[in-house]
């Protein structure tokens, strides 16, 4: 009888125990994005730094709902469970699967930047960096400019009610930001300049080096 009720209770705690265990989470090849060398340095931390880490938001003295979505360290801190996308709050959230869809009163990431997200915590949300992916000799607006403002700025500097009155979201708004707004010293960080992007996260200096070969060449719309 003894033996009985001993195996079980071990029956039990066996079936709890796998239960417990969790599944390891596998994107399918389709839903992967375009880039598979996509990083977290490069990559998904611009995406929160442009649309999450503002003033009133997810930055170090608003810090809403207790998040702080500036670092990596910070981001880490809760709503990022590695490994299982669909546990993590961050993300969900993101697609408006929680009460309120993030960011708000915004438009919804593109599914390109949600595919980055959703990739990176799949592969385990990892703080990596992927070294120097940039070409500073791709001044090519289309190509070169208007992309690195879409991954560093546009999530400030876009809609109706743009940070510091600016879009930086087409040609003309990008030029004439050069022109009149600093745009240059600004992402130089040079000193007596209001340094961009806001938080946390510098352009690396080949990055920098790409816009001015651009406004040395003269802006081209190319
Ligand atoms: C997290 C939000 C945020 C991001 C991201 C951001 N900005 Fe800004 N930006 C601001 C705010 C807020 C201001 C207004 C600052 C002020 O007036 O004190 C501003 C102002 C500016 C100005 C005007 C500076 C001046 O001297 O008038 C420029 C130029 C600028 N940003 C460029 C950029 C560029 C380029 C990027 C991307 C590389 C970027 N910003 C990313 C929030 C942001």
């Amino acid at each position: 009888m003894h033996t009985a009720r001993g195996v079980s209770i071990l029956t039990i705690i066996l079936i709890i125990f796998s239960s417990c265990q969790h599944k390891a989470w596998v994107l399918p090849a389709s839903e992967r994005h375009s880039d598979p060398t996509a990083c977290f340095q490069r990559d998904v931390l611009p995406i929160f730094i442009s649309n999450c880490a503002k003033s009133g938001c997810h930055d170090a003295q608003s810090r809403e709902e207790g998040y702080v979505l500036d670092s990596y360290e910070h981001i880490m801190k809760k709503g990022i469970v590695p490994g299982n996308y669909a546990a993590s709050k961050i993300y969900e959230s993101m697609l408006g699967n929680t009460e309120e869809r993030m960011p708000q009163d915004a438009p919804p990431l593109s599914s390109q930047q949600l595919n980055i997200i959703k990739d990176w915590i799949a592969a385990g949300a990892v703080n990596d960096s992927c070294g120097a992916a940039c070409d500073s000799n791709n001044t090519s607006f289309a190509a070169g400019i208007q992309p690195l403002m879409n991954l560093y700025c546009t999530g400030c500097h876009s809609g109706s009610n743009p940070s510091g009155s600016l879009v930086l979201t087409d040609y003309a708004s990008v030029k004439a930001a050069v022109q009149n707004r600093n745009l240059v010293h600004s992402i130089r960080y040079d000193a007596g300049y209001i340094g961009m992007p806001q938080t946390g996260l510098r352009l690396s200096a080949c990055e920098v080096r790409q816009v001015e070969k651009w406004v040395d060449a003269g802006m081209q719309n190319n």
